[in-house]
């Protein structure tokens, strides 16, 4: 027995040994932008079936407010709030400095320094090298330092060449990359000039983007990195259907010389020019379809709040609604509005050694992908608003209970206990009676001729 017991630690050992010793685990982190969680159930996506088959996928992405480019992408690799990480909007005015960021002039570290992103982390703890293929942010020198090997961000660089980079450089052995991340422009793009309930016209540019899965997944086997490497694909938001009917023009209440527009729909960030409680009382009886914040109270539950970049007051629209000063509608999807709103959520899937197979998990919020990612590749990581318990259930070397299961467990030790606890009562009830039997009985045994 206790040799056998030896035997089994010993393997445990051996095996952790050969594990650790082997190599340096991979993580390659992917966003298609604007990937709507239910596009998964509308469209044929043979190669992200794949994909997701042999990994694990997480229906519904509860994603940060609000429900921008920018802003989640940088929860994605941080694990924080928007107002925690600073990148609060795609487009931004920060009062003290007197700046402007915007998604075409976004590379003056001054914005991105509120946080250190995970592929700095990961080179500053000595795990190895990153790279980055056109994320937000990775070509910016962040906390003094970029991604190893990274792509000035062009739009024309085509998928292809992105993931032939990204390949090249997770196969490189000097320096070793163990963290890369990759970045893709649609369906999002599409989704915005069509709208989402377009289904002909994002049918065709989901296969597109289905097909850049299966390039991808044939680019990692041809160069022997499949078996090895873990991929998590994801993306920063979902769309919804906007129409010229559904317009709040803000000329229609109030001068545009009361105030100036900071970021415009469907958040709104509206830095007052005049007095703002009377700013703030134009626009609070401007439309019903949107909701009007001193950013004093701005809800809780936005976690938006805290930093100089969100501005004094913010209007929010109600989902499918765009504001506007004068200007028609120039597009049929938006992205942005409130992040309970199912239309707003991505999806995950992921698959590798470290994740569990065929596991299909119906939500995670996408500050919990941080630590995620830090347990995957062996960092520690830093301050953030994720909860690593949250997503123990779609990697394959942590135990995994769900609640319902819980409470299955819990109530069936319970039921097991109480019907013992019966047969227990009631063999006892029945033995009351024939006690003076039992008696009897131990007076024959009294009478064993052994001990007479
Ligand atoms: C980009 O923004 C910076 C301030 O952050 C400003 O100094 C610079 O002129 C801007 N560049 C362009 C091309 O707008
Ligand atoms: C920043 O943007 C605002 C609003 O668009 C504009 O009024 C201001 O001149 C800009 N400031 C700088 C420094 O570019
Ligand atoms: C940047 O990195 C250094 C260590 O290299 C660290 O001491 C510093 O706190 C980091 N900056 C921020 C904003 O976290
Ligand atoms: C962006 O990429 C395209 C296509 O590769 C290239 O022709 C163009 O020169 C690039 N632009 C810049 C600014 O590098
Ligand atoms: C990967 O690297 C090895 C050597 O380190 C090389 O033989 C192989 O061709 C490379 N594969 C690709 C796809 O670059
Ligand atoms: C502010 O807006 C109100 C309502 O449209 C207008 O009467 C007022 O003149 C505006 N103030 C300025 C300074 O533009
Ligand atoms: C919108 O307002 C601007 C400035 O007040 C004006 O020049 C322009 O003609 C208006 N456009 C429309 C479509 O009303
Ligand atoms: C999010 O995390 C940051 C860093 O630890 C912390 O400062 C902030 O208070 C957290 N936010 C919330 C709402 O817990
Ligand atoms: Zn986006």
């Amino acid at each position: 027995m206790s040799s056998m017991l030896i035997l089994f630690f010993a393997e445990i050992l051996l095996c952790c040994a050969h594990s650790a010793g082997d190599s340096v685990p991979k993580l390659l982190l992917v966003s298609f932008d604007g990937f709507r969680a239910d596009y998964l159930e509308t469209y044929k996506l043979p190669h992200l079936q794949e994909f997701i088959e042999n990994g694990v996928l997480v229906k519904e992405v509860r994603n940060t407010f609000i429900t921008k480019t920018f802003p989640n992408h940088y929860t994605i690799v941080t694990g924080l709030y928007e107002e925690s990480h600073g990148i609060v909007a795609n487009d931004m005015y920060d009062a003290d400095a007197k700046k402007n960021f915007s998604q075409f002039n976004d590379s003056d570290p001054f914005w991105w320094n509120d946080a250190v992103p995970i592929w700095v982390t990961n080179q500053q703890q000595g795990k190895g090298a990153s790279a980055a293929a056109m994320w937000p942010g990775s070509d910016v020198k962040i906390n003094n330092t970029t991604p190893h090997f990274f792509m000035k961000y062009n739009f024309s660089v085509k998928f292809e060449e992105r993931v032939e980079r990204i390949v090249e450089w997770l196969n490189s052995s000097d320096p070793v990359v163990n963290f890369a991340v990759l970045y893709w422009e649609e369906p999002d793009a599409s989704g915005h000039k069509y709208g989402p309930r377009d289904t002909q016209n994002m049918q065709r540019v989901l296969e597109e983007v289905d097909k850049h899965v299966g390039f991808l997944m044939n680019k990692l086997k041809a160069s022997g990195l499949w078996d090895t490497v873990n991929v998590i694909i994801t993306s920063d938001h979902g769309m919804a259907s906007c129409s010229a009917e559904k317009l709040i023009v803000l000329d229609e209440c109030l001068g545009r010389n009361n105030y100036t527009l900071i970021d415009r729909t469907p958040v709104a960030a509206v830095l007052p020019r005049q007095n703002k409680e009377d700013v703030y009382n134009l626009l609070k009886n401007c439309n019903s379809h949107m909701k009007v914040y001193l950013k004093e109270e701005i809800p809780d539950r936005f976690h938006y709040r805290h930093h100089k970049r969100i501005q004094p007051i913010i209007l929010v629209a109600d989902e499918g609604w765009t504001i506007v000063q004068n200007e028609s509608l120039s597009k049929l999807g938006d992205h942005g509005y409130d992040n309970a709103l199912p239309s707003m959520h991505p999806f995950l899937a992921a698959r590798g050694p470290a994740f569990r197979r065929g596991y299909s998990h119906g939500s995670l919020a996408n500050v919990d992908i941080y630590p995620m990612m830090c347990h995957v590749l062996g960092l520690a990581p830093r301050p953030h608003n994720g909860t690593f318990a949250n997503a123990k259930c779609l990697l394959a070397d942590q135990w995994c209970i769900s609640v319902p299961e819980a409470i299955g467990i819990v109530i069936g030790v319970f039921m097991v206990l109480s019907t013992f606890t019966c047969i227990i009562i009631i063999s006892k009830n029945r033995v009351a009676p024939s006690r003076p039997f039992a008696r009897l009985q131990l007076q024959s045994d009294d009478d064993d001729p052994l001990i007479g």
